[in-house]
């Protein structure tokens, strides 16, 4: 049996969600009345609490600032509308934060702790849970070394913290999207399927530059060749083409996306062929001229479906079809919204109440 964790909880003596306009939530900007942290010293995980979401005190040598040992997860929470509260599928995350923490040299987190952890803080926070469509409280744990050492090493001191958050849809639009084929994001043997911190910060500048030229995302294609497509943005990349759903292996350089999983399960239990090979820029750029690339978009916890509109490559701009009209994709973003929330039965065990 699971134990179940000695949580203290401290609540906030001033609640922040009646001035909380939740007509306005763009993305990761507004976070919940509490957080929950643990330590890691000794080689223990321990002090498990739920205090006031607030700043924290740390020295300015903390290795998590110099070195980047550093990296998070992300998952939601929804509302049925008879009050039940469900996340979705946080075993995989707490699987894959596991994964990371490995590649990063960074202590195991048992899954309880993370289970529990979120848990404590979406109950004490659920009012914070909005109910309106394509809206969710966003979960993001995270860890990082605590250490003021300059040394390079791993550090041997950690917090594991989670913050909650409501938020709507992360894209607001199609995404005109912009094969890149000078900047990497990850390389065989790197820590591209690890959810590291640096993963990101190394994204924002070839990202940026894209932004400046008018596009909203980057896909990234492999460091040898850049023949290769491999992520979009901070999301999985995903296509239909050729009446296949196909997407690239989650190898060394690519996160093995929950969502990415659960439209690969959905296609197959449609009767649909699944692909998780090497995708080429090659065979994207022909399917977008012949019309056999009937969808495209990026899959994640914080984009969930999100449509490409447009592909951009050596200067050619390729244009899809109007999102509304893609069968497949739109068929997948109706199916797991219902699981979320409630409105279809979870047959397959994806929530956790
Ligand atoms: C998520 O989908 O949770 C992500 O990791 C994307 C995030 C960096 C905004």
């Amino acid at each position: 049996m699971t134990e179940t964790l000695d949580i203290q909880i401290t609540k906030t003596t001033h609640s922040r969600l009646a001035e909380t306009d939740f007509d306005n939530l763009p993305f990761g900007k507004t976070f919940s009345d509490h957080m929950f942290v643990a330590d890691y010293a000794d080689g223990e995980w321990k002090n498990f609490r739920v205090v006031p979401y607030g700043e924290i005190g740390f020295s300015p040598a903390i290795s998590a600032l110099h070195y980047g040992q550093a990296f998070f997860e992300g998952l939601k929470a929804y509302k049925h509308a008879d009050g039940k509260v469900v996340i979705f599928r946080p075993d995989k995350n707490a699987e894959r934060f596991n994964k990371s923490g490995e590649r990063l040299c960074m202590p195991a987190l048992p899954e309880e702790i993370f289970l529990q952890g979120i848990a404590a803080v979406v109950d004490i926070d659920r009012d914070w849970i909005p109910t309106r469509a394509n809206h969710s409280l966003y979960i993001r744990p995270f860890m990082f070394a605590t250490d003021p050492f300059l040394g390079v090493q791993p550090s041997s001191t950690y917090k594991f913290i989670v913050l909650t958050g409501p938020v709507g849809p992360y894209f607001s639009k199609t995404l005109r999207v912009k094969i890149e084929s000078h900047y990497t994001r990850a390389a065989e043997g790197g820590m591209g399927f690890a959810k590291a911190a640096g993963n990101y910060g190394s994204s924002l500048m070839p990202a940026k530059k894209a932004v400046d030229e008018g596009f909203d995302q980057l896909i990234w294609t492999d460091a040898k060749s850049h023949e290769y497509i491999e992520e979009m943005g901070a999301a999985n990349a995903m296509f239909v083409l050729d009446g296949k759903l196909i997407t690239p292996t989650a190898g060394d350089s690519i996160l093995k996306g929950v969502t990415r999983d659960s439209v690969m399960c959905l296609a197959r239990e449609w009767g649909m062929t699944v692909e998780e090979r090497p995708v080429s820029v090659a065979e994207i750029i022909e399917g977008a001229k012949n019309g056999k690339l009937t969808d495209a978009f990026g899959a994640g916890t914080a984009a969930t479906i999100a449509p490409v509109g447009s592909i951009s490559y050596d200067g050619e701009e390729y244009f899809l079809s109007d999102p509304k009209d893609r069968e497949f994709s739109q068929k997948v973003l109706k199916t797991l919204d219902a699981i979320k929330n409630g409105t279809e039965p979870d047959t397959r065990g994806w929530t956790y109440v």
